[in-house]
């Protein structure tokens, strides 16, 4: 009888996509999940030609070296900052992600956090919460008007996109962006979104929302000179990466009102957060739970798992990030 191929679980999944990957193969999986160590991920994966990773897990070139019977990698996740690709490349490493599949409801969280942060929702609650309500005031809590205000968007993919249709559509909103490279005119028309430089997007929004991908050339994005030119009504929402903000930097902004308020589902190295972040109370903070909808999570899961099994047991990945190591691999 032929062995089946190991594979490794770097996380806890839900149950019946574990039972899914056990038809084809043997599987071990993280029970106390808690995110392994590198070391402890490198003697996990001794034997193993798959691993389903989230973000917590870094593969690199170190790894990828100490575990030479390694095929895929399958990030539970569309975005992949977690990944050196070309390292994984050159190892001859299949690496996948999973697009489409939480497009909409992380829009529909980037709008629930510009809500919440505009309308200062989170802010409000903890005073009366705190036992502080004794009267009403038309001042009190008084936000930032949302409905046909002008919504900029940085960085125009699936979700940017996402998040500009509800903007433009539901509230009637003005929709610019800023992307590397610009839309097509159909797409434009759909999101009803007009293209300008950085510069403009970030003199005219009055909700800033960031959705590119994190890498080198975003870092820190938003730092203390950007921050300075946007308006000081202005809201930033970020549900893309820790690190495309510089949070220092911005906690100084929030405590000196130079902009009015942010909405952070992410963090430079979450899951920590900027201590200055936890004191300033016109932020809205949450543990990066965008995509988070139980049936969104499935269908990330079952993604992940359907690149591995159709990868391993035909060839052929749903959805690769690498598609020109598949030859190597599969001939190997
Ligand atoms: C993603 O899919 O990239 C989300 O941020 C979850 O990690």
């Amino acid at each position: 009888m032929t062995q089946r191929p190991s594979i490794l679980v770097a996380r806890a999944i839900f149950p019946e996509v574990i039972e899914r990957l056990r038809e084809h193969f043997d599987v071990e999986t993280n029970h106390t999940d808690a995110p392994f160590t590198p070391q402890q991920l490198a003697e996990r994966l001794q034997g193993k030609v798959a691993v389903l990773t989230t973000g917590s897990e870094r593969i690199g070139a170190e790894l990828l070296a100490a575990c030479p019977q390694l095929k895929v990698v399958a990030n539970i996740a569309v975005g992949y900052n977690n990944f050196d690709v070309p390292a994984m490349t050159a190892a001859g490493v299949l690496a996948t992600n999973t697009p489409d599949v939480l497009t909409e409801t992380t829009a529909d969280f980037g709008f629930a956090l510009l809500m919440a942060t505009a309308r200062r929702v989170t802010e409000s609650e903890h005073f009366l919460r705190a036992g502080l309500w004794s009267k009403w005031a038309l001042d009190m809590f008084a936000g930032a008007e949302v409905h046909g205000s002008t919504l900029g968007i940085l960085g125009m993919g699936r979700i940017g996109q996402g998040i500009a249709r509800r903007g433009a559509h539901g509230f009637g909103m003005q929709v610019i962006y800023h992307n590397r490279s610009r839309l097509d005119a159909a797409s434009e028309a759909a999101c009803q979104a007009r293209y300008v430089s950085k510069a403009e997007l970030l003199k005219q929004a009055d909700h800033l929302v960031l959705v590119l991908p994190y890498s080198a050339e975003s870092h820190h994005a938003i730092g203390a000179a950007e921050l300075a030119q946007m308006k000081p009504t202005a809201t930033l929402i970020n549900i893309a990466r820790g690190g495309i903000v510089d949070d220092a930097a911005l906690a100084v902004a929030l405590r000196e009102r130079r902009i009015a308020a942010a909405g952070l589902d992410v963090f430079e190295g979450e899951p920590q957060v900027h201590p200055d972040l936890l004191t300033v109370p016109n932020v809205v903070l949450t543990p990066h739970i965008a995509s988070a909808t139980i049936t969104t999570r499935k269908a990330m899961a079952n993604l992940a798992a359907d690149n591995v099994i159709a990868f391993l047991t035909q060839g052929q990945p749903l959805t690769p990030l690498n598609p020109e190591v598949l030859p190597k691999v599969l001939n190997a």
